[in-house]
């Protein structure tokens, strides 16, 4: 089991990542639920499970199952990333694995799509969230997605990830131009985590 470096209690939920971004979205999106948020790393879990799935749904089971048994206690994990219609849905499950560093998976994505033009640029974000309590053998898997476009140069510096370069056609606005909380509500992982939210409460009811 786990050396605890925070305290916690019997409301404690475990966030299956240890990407701070995700993380804080994660909390700001549960903040009303009254659970106490912690990621492994808070609570002394250093390893990591490798993501090895083939789907979004895949990934977000193994790392809540491997996270769970890991703690004790009950773990919320996201899969989550851009699928290019353009590009056969590609980077996929790869989204985070596409170059090193976000500024790199941008220019990758934006070289592969320069040759694409304003009407095929249609992409999407999806989030997996699972819910596992490796106690009360709970598993509970929700989607999320977002419909957008990918456009021709990063805007904005909310956000993480591909964020700069996705376009919500609405709004003309990328992600990154939009404030944490307009983010949440409309996200591929607000929509997924308020589809989880009744489980979560059912649990620590
Ligand atoms: P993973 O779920 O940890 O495998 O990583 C998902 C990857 O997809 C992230 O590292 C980002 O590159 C991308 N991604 C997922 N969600 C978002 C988002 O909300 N905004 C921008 N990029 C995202």
């Amino acid at each position: 089991m786990v050396s605890a470096g925070v305290a916690m209690t019997d409301r404690t939920l475990l966030v299956g990542t240890n990407n701070a971004h995700k993380a804080r979205e994660i909390a700001a999106l549960l903040e009303d639920m009254n659970v106490r948020v912690a990621t492994p790393r808070e609570i002394g879990i250093d390893c990591e499970p490798v993501e090895d799935g083939a789907t979004f749904r895949d990934n977000a089971l193994l790392k809540a199952r491997f996270y769970s048994r890991a703690s004790g206690l009950p773990c919320l994990a996201d899969d989550s990333g851009l699928e290019v219609d353009a590009l056969d849905g590609r980077p996929g499950v790869l989204s985070s694995r596409y170059a090193p560093t976000d500024p790199e998976r941008i220019q990758r994505l934006l070289d592969e799509m320069k040759n694409v033009e304003a009407n095929r640029r249609a992409a999407r974000f999806v989030c997996a969230a699972a819910l596992v309590d490796a106690r009360s053998e709970t598993e509970i898997v929700e989607i999320g997605t977002c419909e957008g476009e990918i456009a021709f140069e990063p805007r904005g510096t909310n956000g993480f990830g591909y964020d700069p370069v996705f376009c919500l056609a609405d709004v003309g606005q990328t992600m990154a131009e939009l404030t944490p909380e307009e983010k949440n509500a409309r996200s591929h992982r607000g929509r997924a985590l308020r589809a989880v939210q009744p489980h979560i409460a059912s649990l620590f009811s």
